[in-house]
């Protein structure tokens, strides 16, 4: 077995919070989606697809290495947006979570000197640079967009680096 009961029990904890963070996305897409602002829409459920990869990769991993999978209860999704600038300042503040979640399983991992789980959490540590930063600069251009969030949709559209950043094109991929 490759994987220590200490690590396998925080992996399995956060495989539990990435499909969470599937369903934050589906909550957030669905309001984009129903409040006619689809580009939103679609990117976010871009966004809830790759947080499946992201439990997938985890599931992945621990069976690899000779552990067993035990999917935790998941917390609730918000969905009582008030504005797109509070879905997404939701979803920033989930990203930025979630970056302190992977430092805390890397942190593990450096303890028990397991190089191979280092190795596969390296991938995560650069995602979350690539997520907070996607949420980071889409909740800037809503914010700056004041109440025409058309012309929020608008600049993404027009900007085909930022279109391939928010569809997962960036440096760490899906
Ligand atoms: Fe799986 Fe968005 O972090």
């Amino acid at each position: 077995m490759l994987i220590s009961k200490t690590l396998e029990k925080a992996i399995n904890e956060q495989i539990g919070r990435e499909l969470g963070a599937q369903m934050q996305y589906v909550n957030i897409a669905s309001y984009f989606t129903a409040e006619n602002m689809l580009l939103f829409g679609r990117i976010f459920f871009g966004q809830a697809a790759e947080e499946n990869g992201h439990a997938m990769k985890l599931v992945r991993y621990v069976l690899d290495a000779g552990g067993r999978i035990a999917v935790p209860a998941i917390a609730e999704a918000r969905s009582d947006f008030k504005s797109a600038a509070d879905a997404v300042a939701a979803a920033l503040k989930w990203e930025e979570e979630v970056t302190v979640q992977i430092n805390g399983l890397m942190d593990i991992a450096f303890k028990e000197k397991d190089y191979i789980a280092q190795e596969f959490l390296g991938w995560f540590v650069n995602e979350q640079l690539e997520e907070v930063s996607k949420m980071s600069t889409i909740l800037s251009v809503v914010q700056r967009s004041g109440d025409n969030l058309l012309l929020a949709e608008q600049y993404v559209q027009q900007t085909p680096a930022d279109i391939e950043r928010v569809e997962g094109g960036g440096t760490a991929g899906k």
